[in-house]
């Protein structure tokens, strides 16, 4: 069997597949429940400095290929979810903490926090489409991002990760304050900016109006999005967005992901995905003569 081990910095994974933010990680138990279905990695709901209830009822619509979501980042805030994520420590598989704040201040407090209950790494989340002050609001400005960066990686002793958005023109200009900030990987795509609308009731479905849209429909914009990062960085780049099979996880491999994340396919079918796709991947990498991942992503990058 092809060995699926990789590394990101310090994080140590058995395989590249790990569970995307927001879906089942709430609770120590939970994450458990996905390391020991499968996932080499896990990553928490993005936490905040505080408590935080997020956007009302409705905050989520199921489309035939993909899912609008405007949770609007409810979280029990970092004291209380150290507190969640010690409960679990020493873990079967490196948690990471996707965390977010306003500023440079805030994303170090939870960055803090979530290395000293034990995560292995901090995903920051510079790109969620729809909380107003956070997230992509922040993201989208090279020299904002590269001074978030460096002020979490200078602060924390753990591998920093940045979740990007693609609602901007240019990522890989995102990716490279991420990189010139002392960054160790990005992660690539956060959710499409989108908006459903009820012809009967003629208004915006979500109560945000605003939702992010994730699932199959975005793979070909996270497949590009990798790509066009990979042509330009040097750190590693986790990819994320519509993978469902083995096969897409191997479009990410071959666009220039080191691993991948799976969120609403988690939701959909539950966490035996993640030993379906990495089963389906060790299998075509030995029927196609590939030793290891970096061997598919030298196939299509001359
Ligand atoms: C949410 O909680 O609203 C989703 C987070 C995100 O899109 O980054």
């Amino acid at each position: 069997m092809i060995d699926l081990a990789v590394e990101i910095g310090t994080i140590r994974m058995s395989n590249p597949a790990m569970l995307a933010s927001g879906v089942m990680d709430e609770t120590g138990e939970a994450l458990v429940r996905m390391m020991e279905a499968g996932a080499g990695a896990v990553v928490t709901k993005s936490i905040g400095v505080a408590a935080h209830d997020g956007h009302p009822n409705p905050c989520l619509v199921e489309l035939p290929h993909g899912y609008v979501n405007a949770m609007g980042l409810p979280n029990p805030g970092m004291d209380r979810f150290a507190e969640e994520l010690r409960t679990i420590m020493p873990a079967p598989a490196p948690v990471i903490a996707s965390v977010y704040a306003a500023d440079e201040e805030g994303f170090v407090a939870v960055a803090a926090a979530m290395e000293d209950a034990g995560a292995a790494g901090v995903e920051m989340n510079l790109s969620c489409p729809h909380a107003a002050g956070f997230g992509m609001e922040l993201g989208t400005d090279p020299a904002r991002v590269r001074s978030m960066v460096e002020a979490v990686a200078s602060s924390v002793s753990v591998p920093v990760m940045a979740k990007l958005t693609p609602n901007t023109a240019d990522i890989t200009a995102i990716g490279r304050a991420v990189e010139d900030g002392g960054g160790d990987a990005v992660v690539a795509i956060n959710t499409l900016r989108a908006m459903c609308i009820s012809p009967e009731f003629a208004r915006p479905v979500l109560s945000n109006r605003y939702g992010g849209l994730s699932g199959p429909a975005v793979r070909p914009v996270g497949v590009r999005a990798v790509y066009d990062l990979r042509r330009e960085l040097s750190i590693p780049i986790v990819g994320v967005g519509g993978i469902e099979t083995w096969r897409d996880a191997a479009e990410y491999i071959m666009a220039g992901a080191s691993c991948f994340q799976v969120g609403s396919a988690v939701g959909r079918r539950g966490p035996e995905v993640f030993r379906e796709i990495t089963g389906g991947l060790q299998a075509f990498m030995e029927s196609h003569g590939y030793a290891g991942m970096k061997d598919m992503e030298a196939a299509v990058h001359d």
